[in-house]
């Protein structure tokens, strides 16, 4: 069944240069992109989109790196799109992911880990309407 995901490529991979080579392991899978936009985000949007996190400690270094730059904020469409895109992106920690996912391979870290990806699909249809509010969300369960 096709579904449609968010995808965030966080500040720290655009100040890296690792956008296409990111954009490029999606691509390569065979998911295709439904929208993509350069932006950077402002606390309330931050706040919005994790919400289930604004209480944690760890959640204002959070939102200060989440706004520190611009990201590349995207919609991914495919087959099993949600579990497909968070098995490409690896465990959140990047220093315990596995080789060979995103930030298993790149990302020393458990807040700069270069991606963000829905992980259900009421997850992708309320952030791809937060980011993407004109575009139709992903298939609602
Ligand atoms: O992104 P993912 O769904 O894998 O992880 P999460 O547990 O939903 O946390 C969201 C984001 O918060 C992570 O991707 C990290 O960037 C950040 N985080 C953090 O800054 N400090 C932590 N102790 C845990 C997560
Ligand atoms: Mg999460």
């Amino acid at each position: 069944m096709s579904e449609r995901t968010l995808v965030l490529i966080k500040p720290d991979a655009v100040r890296r240069a690792l956008v296409g080579q990111v954009l490029h392991r999606f691509e390569r899978k065979g998911l295709a992109i439904a929208a993509m936009d350069l932006r950077t985000i402002d606390g309330a949007l931050a706040d919005r989109h994790y919400a289930e996190h604004v209480e944690k400690e760890w959640y204002p270094p959070l939102r200060a790196f989440i706004t520190s730059g611009p990201l590349v904020a995207l919609v991914l469409e495919g087959d099993q799109a949600i579990s497909v895109v968070r098995a490409l992106t690896g465990a959140t920690d990047g220093r315990a992911a596995a080789p060979g996912t995103i930030r298993g391979d790149w990302s020393l870290s458990n807040r700069e880990n270069l991606v963000h990806a829905s992980d259900s699909p009421e997850s992708a249809a309320r952030e791809i309407s937060i980011f993407f509010p004109s575009l139709e969300g992903s298939s609602t369960p």
